[in-house]
């Protein structure tokens, strides 16, 4: 996908998006074009024959000329039109641009919305919405027809369109196009079967990464996992035929450094839950446990690309959960890199284990800020449901900060607590901690179990398990991987 910005007359698309509001009725310029290329026709079907009124989602396909069409979209009340809204009308306008059959082109008329109150985030400026709409299209148009005998035709090139382009507006537009690769990304790695998204597979594109992108890259085996201490991490995949790999990526800026951040990214490869085997309906989409590895992946991409003044260090430990004659068992005690010691109550467990070590591994490297993105806890499914991320941490600035931002992206989040007391579930006799206890406060006690293994006081966790994945399709893009939380990283590493 190509995406590109242009003045309305030099538009090359045949198919053009045009906004209405229902409370506003001055015409844009883009409208006002695509009117006068219908001889006034478009302006009398929506104002005179009121064919819609501009709620929020309706659309309406209009041919203006013998080779291009209007697809005019409405955006509700200018005041209550949030960023998310924006993104998921976007979205359905672009999967409705390719039901027109033989158009290659997409052009999206750039509006901006000053409100007197930025009441729920609903202020946004051109650049803004150049990012929130290439983010929106590329994840609207998006499919995984790899296995698909039956190749749908692909919207190619995606035209930014408005009367005068402002650096502004170039730069939003080039932090969503990054953005939305990075989504792709992302999304194309987790819906890739397990059998190829192996530990090793994992760690191989992460070089190949490194080396296009001029990055460090560190993949440590298993010989060496287990040098550094790591044999929390290591017990995990010890059931699985695919060795460990532990991966370590750092972007470093040209010039002065703001700040130093570790990102980690919970990489369990496949999920079967171990000696404690998941019941068949809940393994079916467990290739996805990865969600967080190829997240910080899709990242440090465009980070890449953007080049703010941090050090990122992207980190995962990647390994598969099997159940096996080699499999770590109920009761084992393992011993994280940092001393700590960890009673294995539940094999299903896995991802704060290998998380554990994931992130005594980032205090070695002296950074400011630690923040891991896992795919944790069926809690937080019961908690926050298939579109809100649940977001812990030890930092109350950290954490407001971050909320703030994913508000602004146009993604949910909710904090969740950490309290002393969520020790007391994991009280064991023999080892510093159990790895569950009992079904009370899983996403919390889970974090609680995490925060023992970071030194670091801004360290930030997102659990993912709801929201990275779900079985249902959203508002913005088909059943699978979403992308969750990247566009919110992004932001907030670039900020
Ligand atoms: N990978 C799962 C969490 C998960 C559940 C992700 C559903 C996506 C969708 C994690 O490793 C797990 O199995 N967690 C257990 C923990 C329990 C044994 C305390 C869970 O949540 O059931
Ligand atoms: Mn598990
Ligand atoms: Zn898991």
């Amino acid at each position: 996908m190509r995406f590109l910005t242009n003045k309305i007359e030099d538009n090359t698309s045949g198919v053009i998006i045009s906004f209405i509001y229902e409370d506003v009725k001055t015409k844009s310029d883009v409208f006002n074009y695509l009117d006068k290329l219908s001889n006034n026709e478009l302006s009398k079907q929506i104002y005179e024959y009121n064919i819609i009124k501009g709620s929020l989602g309706e659309i309406f396909k209009y041919s203006v000329s013998k080779d291009k069409k209007a697809i005019i979209v409405g955006l509700g009340k200018k005041e209550k039109l949030t960023r998310q809204k924006l993104s998921q009308t976007i979205a359905s306008a672009a999967r409705c641009a390719k039901t027109i059959i033989g158009n290659k082109s997409l052009a999206i008329e750039i509006i901006e919305n000053n409100n007197q109150c930025d009441c729920n985030y609903s202020n946004f400026t051109k650049g803004e919405f150049a990012q929130i709409a290439l983010c929106a299209v590329r994840i609207g148009l998006y499919e995984f027809d790899k296995y698909l005998s039956d190749k749908k035709e692909q919207i190619e090139t995606i035209e930014l369109i408005d009367t005068d382009l402002s650096a502004n507006v170039e730069q939003g537009a080039q932090i969503g196009a990054y953005t939305s690769f990075a989504m792709k990304f992302a999304k194309d790695l987790i819906n890739e079967s397990a059998q190829i998204v192996t530990p090793a597979y994992v760690a191989g594109l992460a070089c190949e990464i490194a080396k296009e992108h001029k990055l460090e890259a560190k993949v440590l085996s298993k010989n060496q996992i287990k040098e550094l201490g790591m044999n929390a991490f290591l017990a995990v995949g010890q059931g699985s035929v695919n060795e460990p790999k532990f991966v370590h990526l750092t972007y470093r800026p040209q010039g002065a450094i703001r700040k130093k951040i570790a990102l980690i990214g919970k990489g369990i490869t496949f999920d079967a839950g171990g000696l404690d085997i998941k019941p068949a309906a809940s393994m079916l989409t467990m290739k996805t446990d990865m969600s967080g590895a190829a997240s910080v992946l899709g990242i440090i991409q465009a980070i890449a690309k953007l080049q703010p003044e941090i050090e990122l260090h992207v980190i995962s430990a990647l390994c598969e959960n099997m159940p096996s004659g080699s499999a770590y068992k109920q009761g084992d005690v393992l011993t994280a890199k940092n001393g700590k010691t960890i009673e294995v109550d539940n094999t299903d467990a896995e991802g704060r284990i290998t998380l554990a070590d994931a992130l005594c591994y980032a205090d070695t490297l002296d950074v400011d800020e630690v923040i891991d993105i896992a795919t944790l806890t069926g809690a937080v499914i019961v908690s926050l449901g298939h579109n809100i991320t649940g977001v812990m941490g030890n930092n109350q600035k950290q954490i407001d900060k971050f909320i703030e931002i994913s508000k602004k992206s146009g993604e949910n989040t909710w904090q969740m607590p950490i309290l002393e007391e969520m020790k007391d579930n994991l009280k064991s006799e023999i080892a510093d901690m159990k790895n569950t206890g009992g079904r009370n406060a899983g996403t919390s006690t889970a974090a609680w179990f995490l925060s023992n293994f970071t030194k670091s006081n801004s360290w930030l966790h997102l659990d993912i398990a709801g929201t990275a994945a779900p079985e249902k399709s959203n508002k913005e893009t088909p059943s699978g991987p979403t992308g969750v939380m990247i566009r919110t990283l992004i932001n907030y590493l670039i900020s």
